[in-house]
């Protein structure tokens, strides 16, 4: 299995794809790291902390990172995932947790996510961002020596075609573009699974059918967000069903084939008046020898929904 740590801001799809993680025989989740994004730090460590407990994820390292964006002030994304960062969930007592044997790292997580890679070959750690780059950037620049260790970002953020907060730049770029800037430049190889793929992936009635077959805690902790998830994309006209983005990122690491992707240079638009956090994919010409960005194109839907499925099953026979 492939080792990564999980750097996320739960959140209805960082929490799925935490599931999908700690699920997935093809994936050893070493680290789940939180950053302040669809909602401050002190929640979205809360609910990481809350998810774990209910699909018993011992042994997986928890810790908080930055608390706010590199540059900017916070943005967050209430009016998606709720004053909670997991509106409509119901989370175990914080009180109980330790009793799961579950509970936060002291340590800084840009502290967790260098000295995790720093304890493991070179090529070993795959890093896998759901939330803004605040902690990746940081820990880049604080232990520059990352760069070349990580077998690769997985990322999920930006589009080549479309933005979802503004017309041009997607929440996770747009909530701290600057870090994402930095991620983009580094050098490791970086795949951006982008709003082009993940609004794709959409929980369906029938997806969510399936999830509801497997029954147990999780697939209730699931299909409780994914309805309020859902609710809060209907009320903004554009979608029946909401992308479930986060677990498309996740899914890459399990399995390549289930989506295309494409070389190309990714810039981050760091000054525009109307096109702030907009990633500048350039897809004139095949991409340059020494290019190590590519972008996810199209989502091969159904075996997406298998892995998920695969996954979530799995948590469920504990
Ligand atoms: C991204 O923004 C967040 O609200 C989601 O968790 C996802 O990471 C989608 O634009
Ligand atoms: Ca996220």
């Amino acid at each position: 299995p492939r080792k990564i740590i999980l750097d996320c801001d739960p959140g209805h799809d960082d929490a799925i794809a935490m599931l999908l993680a700690h699920g997935s025989s093809e994936i050893d989740l070493l680290a789940v790291t939180t950053v302040a994004g669809n909602q401050t730090l002190a929640k979205v460590t809360r609910n990481a902390l809350g998810v774990a407990a209910v699909a018993g994820m011992r042994g997986v390292t928890i810790a908080a990172g930055c608390d706010r964006p590199f540059v900017r002030p916070f943005i967050g994304a209430a009016q998606i995932h709720g004053e909670s960062g997991l509106g409509g969930v119901e989370l175990p007592d914080p009180a109980g947790l330790p009793e799961a044997g579950i509970g936060l790292d002291p340590r800084h997580g840009v502290d967790v996510i260098i000295e995790t890679v720093m304890a493991h070959e070179v090529g070993e750690i795959t890093l896998v961002p759901i939330g803004p780059l605040t902690n990746i950037a940081m820990a880049a620049r604080k232990e520059p020596r990352i760069v070349e260790r990580v077998r690769e970002v997985v990322l999920m953020g930006g589009g080549v075609h479309k933005g979802n907060r503004t017309p041009t730049a997607e929440f996770n770029i747009l909530a701290d573009p600057e870090s994402a800037h930095v991620v983009f430049d580094a050098g490791w190889p970086v795949t951006m699974v982008g709003l082009d793929l993940t609004h794709q992936a959409l929980a369906t009635e029938e997806v969510c059918a399936r999830i509801g077959e497997i029954g147990g805690p999780v697939a209730e902790l699931v299909l409780a967000g994914v309805s309020s998830y859902g609710a809060a994309y209907r009320e903004t006209g554009r979608f029946d069903h909401p992308p479930l983005h986060d677990p498309c990122a996740v899914a890459y690491v399990v399995d390549r084939a289930v989506m295309t992707t494409r070389r190309a240079p990714v810039s981050v638009e760091l000054t525009g008046t109307h096109t702030l956090g907009m990633t500048v994919a350039d897809l004139r010409d095949e991409a340059p020898a020494d290019c190590r960005t590519q972008v996810a194109l199209e989502l091969d839907v159904d075996r997406f929904w298998d892995l998920v499925v695969e996954a979530l099953a799995a948590l469920g026979d504990g």
